[in-house]
């Protein structure tokens, strides 16, 4: 593995409840599965020249562990946290710790929700949030991260 490649590896996170998508709430979540999601990821990340490892957890001291493992092994991280989102102090400090750039996404579009969904501990430590798309937002969301692993 040359250290060129090691800068473009993406790690995935998909935060608590999202092993269930397909069958939870598709009205709001639409009715693609993860697989599906990481599917279409693993097919852009070949386009973008970058490589992706996708994680799911519904435990929020393992999406911490998941986030300090990511140091030396990642270039960034592409995060829907989810639920964690609007509640974890935990997961942005290991955003902050680690030091990666980060990519926040969401299907649905968490400002025209309940107001608790509103507010996110995350974006302010990202380099932005694309939300409300859909699977595409994932996409989206991995094309703005490796546009700027290349450029950094
Ligand atoms: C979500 C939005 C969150 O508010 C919610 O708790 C989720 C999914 C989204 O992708 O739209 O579980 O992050």
């Amino acid at each position: 593995m040359s250290s060129n490649s090691k800068k473009m590896s993406v790690l995935v996170i998909h935060g608590p409840n999202l092993n269930l998508l397909g069958t939870r709430e598709p009205e709001t979540y639409g009715t693609e599965t993860l697989a599906d999601i990481d599917a279409r990821l693993s097919k852009l990340a070949a386009e973008l020249g970058v490589d992706v490892t996708a994680e799911q957890s519904n435990g929020e001291g393992e999406i911490v562990s998941i986030i300090q493992g990511a140091r030396d092994k990642y270039a960034g991280v592409l995060i829907n946290p989810a639920a964690y989102t609007h509640t974890s102090v935990a997961i942005r400090d290991a955003l902050l710790a680690v030091g990666l750039p980060v990519v926040e996404v969401h299907l649905s579009n968490i400002h025209k929700r309940e107001e608790f969904r509103k507010r996110s501990l995350v974006s302010d430590v990202a380099v932005g949030q694309v939300t409300g798309f859909g699977s595409m937002s994932y996409e989206l969301g991995l094309r703005a991260l490796a546009a700027e692993l290349l450029r950094g």
